[in-house]
């Protein structure tokens, strides 16, 4: 089939590769000329492991392209797959549709006869139908889970297939599309406009709901001497909580759980139904005490005030394997440590990049054992592997004192305290 891919950010580039790997014709649409130029030579513009691979394969076989031109997209298409962002609106919770708004508007004038339009980004239940009323052509809504570092795996191996639709050619079309997963045995869920759409706020805001609950409970252990892994741990062997998602730490973040939830709030609010999930509002709450706490525990093993202080932080990105730092928890508290008054050293791995372009202010550094180098106490806050392979013994003799506050609950306290550190983490002694 011809498809296009309008958006090629973290979704709709690996969309647009992986949907050229399992044989389709592909054309990858976005405005930004710099991206499109990596892409069509073979650079992927983001870091997200086993992407590369399935770019430069399909650039050479011919079945992947790349444009910045929606007339050509619209005249290329059978199929055309929004993928651009939906952010949160700067001083609200709302979701901002500009970019989905602007995307369907540049294909409608130019599309064949018998195009199908498939949204996949996350927008606000009605919005479909919003879009369909006024166009002529048939619309469906198809939402995406990937997660950033599984990207390639769960667009070519997802758990399940969820398509909204309006018409039995419509769910025909999209089973022809997917008819690889579909092969495999993927569940396959046909459903309206509107459960499609709330399908995704409800997955994203049930995962945030776990993790703030288990960070609830770090709380609940700091204050009586519990300890949360341990806790997690034993309720997770019930089959029905599970132990996915359960580590407690410095909480979520990233571009999909924190504007999610709120944009719901929002949504439900305009639809007279912000009881229904004014919970929520308690899940964005536990979430951002998370990083205060680890703020206040780095505050304490410096003896009380940061000022003239050095202090070094482990990971910049939201979690590990990408490069994504919106709204990162480890930069948060970075920021928060340095406007009380601390140099603030980060490291990542991947993400120094992107993180210097948004925060100058902080200092980067190229390992982390540089990064730790005079400093009064050590934040470990995305857990990246290579982070439990440091030896605590060789890093305490570049610090000014051997202090560590554990972010995500992934390093070995046995091991740093053996080693002479003092270690906090959260939830546990
Ligand atoms: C998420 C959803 O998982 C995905 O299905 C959806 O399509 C997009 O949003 P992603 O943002 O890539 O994917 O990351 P995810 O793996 O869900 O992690 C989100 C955040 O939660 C990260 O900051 C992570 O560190 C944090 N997290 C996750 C925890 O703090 N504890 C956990 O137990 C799990």
């Amino acid at each position: 089939m011809r498809l296009t891919v309008i958006g090629t950010g973290y979704l709709g580039a690996v969309h647009a590769a992986c949907m050229a790997e399992v044989g389709h014709d592909v054309l990858g649409v976005d405005v930004d000329q710099a991206k499109i130029s990596a892409l069509a030579e073979g650079r992927a513009p983001f870091f997200e492991p086993g992407f590369p691979e399935v770019l430069a394969r399909n650039l050479e076989n011919g079945r992947l392209r790349f444009s910045t031109s929606p007339a050509e997209a619209a005249a290329f298409g059978d199929v055309h797959f929004v993928c651009v962002g939906t952010p949160q609106t700067p001083g609200s919770h709302a979701a901002d549709l500009r970019y989905v708004d602007a995307a369907v508007q540049g294909l409608a004038p130019h599309l064949r006869p018998g195009a199908l339009i498939v949204g996949k980004s996350t927008v606000p239940v009605g919005t479909a139908a919003r879009l369909a009323s006024g166009l002529d052509a048939d619309l469906a809504w198809n939402p995406e889970f990937l997660r950033e570092g599984f990207a390639v795996e769960d667009t070519l191996r997802p758990d399940r297939l969820v398509v909204g639709v309006t018409s039995p050619r419509a769910e025909a079309v999209l089973r022809e599309v997917y008819a690889t997963m579909l092969d495999a045995g993927t569940p396959w869920v046909s459903t309206d406009l509107a459960t499609a759409e709330l399908v995704k706020v409800a997955a994203n805001s049930f995962l945030a709901t776990k993790i703030s609950f288990i960070n609830a409970m770090a709380e609940i252990c700091e204050a009586t001497g519990a300890d949360v892994p341990t806790l997690a741990e034993a309720i997770g062997y019930d089959a029905r909580i599970g132990r996915r998602f359960l580590r407690a730490g410095v909480g979520f973040g990233g571009g999909c759980l924190p504007k999610d939830i709120r944009a719901f709030r929002h949504r439900a609010s305009e639809l007279g139904l912000e009881e229904s999930v004014r919970f929520l509002g308690e899940v964005d709450a536990i979430n951002l005490r998370r990083r205060s706490r680890a703020v206040s525990l780095a505050r304490e093993l410096v003896g009380g005030s940061f000022a003239g202080t050095g202090v070094a932080v482990l990971g910049a990105t939201f979690k590990p394997d990408s490069d994504d730092i919106r709204d990162s928890p480890a930069l948060a508290v970075a920021n928060a440590i340095r406007a009380e008054g601390a140099r603030v050293t980060v490291h990542d791995p991947q993400g120094v990049d992107n993180a210097r372009a948004a925060f100058p202010e902080l200092d980067y550094s190229p390992s982390a054992q540089k990064a730790c180098e005079g400093a009064h106490v050590v934040l470990h806050l995305t857990e990246w592997a290579e982070y439990r392979q440091l030896d605590p013994a060789a890093i305490a003799e570049v610090v000014a004192a051997p202090a560590l506050v554990d972010g995500r609950n992934a390093l070995d306290a046995a091991a740093w305290r053996a080693a002479g550190w003092t270690v906090r983490a959260l939830g546990r002694q």
